[in-house]
């Protein structure tokens, strides 16, 4: 299915919450941040530390303008604490790629990393969380990982299905993180008034 062209270009005016897991599709996220911001959004970068092996701290920080979330416990000057103001002032979060072990990590509840942590912390009677998980096409296919989709489709997540293509494990397959247009479509679809 990777067909997803010609969506429209999101709204902007909103501020968006963009949480990256590590999986090789980390790099398509910065062209996501970019055209976010170029449409008005507001957005906040949170990285797992196996995201940071794909993409470096400094190319999310220049896009979004502002300090990626990382680190739960670094001390900050306002002792406010960071994951609760993130969680309180964004209007839609999507995590993306969305790696097979931070899947598990929603599904049953953890939050010992930023990410996870601050999925954790989201209201999500006001605030609607979209993941786009994204992985080899036998991770894809691993019933645990089946579960915990339907797991979180059931707890009233959005699941973007991947697309199928190429891979970086040098196979066609399905696991692949859709184009930054459909995420951002996916985007603007979440926080459309039901
Ligand atoms: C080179 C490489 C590529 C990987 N790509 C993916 C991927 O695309 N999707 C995935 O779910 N895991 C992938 N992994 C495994 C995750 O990075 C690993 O499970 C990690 O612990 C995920 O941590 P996080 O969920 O905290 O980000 C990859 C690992 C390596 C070494």
């Amino acid at each position: 299915m990777a067909h997803r062209r010609g969506v429209s270009v999101p709204a902007g005016g909103r501020h968006v919450l963009v949480g990256v897991t590590g999986g090789i599709a980390a790099y398509k996220v910065a062209s996501l941040v970019s055209m976010l911001v170029k449409a008005g959004d507001d957005v906040t970068v949170a990285m797992t530390r196996a995201a940071t092996e794909f993409v470096g701290v400094a190319t999310f920080e220049s896009l979004s303008g502002r300090r990626v979330y990382l680190d739960p416990w670094t001390p900050l000057d306002d002792p406010t604490s960071q994951h609760i103001a993130i969680a309180n002032a964004i209007d839609v979060c999507l995590i993306a790629p969305c790696s097979m072990n931070s899947l598990a990590k929603f599904a049953t509840g953890q939050a010992d990393d930023a990410v996870s942590l601050l999925v954790a912390s989201i209201d999500r009677n006001r605030v609607p969380v979209v993941l786009a998980p994204s992985m080899n096409a036998v991770m894809l296919a691993q019933p645990a990982t089946e579960r915990n989709m339907a797991i979180l489709r059931s707890d009233g997540f959005t699941v973007i299905e991947p697309d199928t293509g190429w891979q970086a494990c040098r196979t066609e397959g399905c696991g692949r993180l859709p184009e930054p247009e459909y995420l951002a479509e996916a985007i603007a679809t979440a926080v459309l008034p039901n």
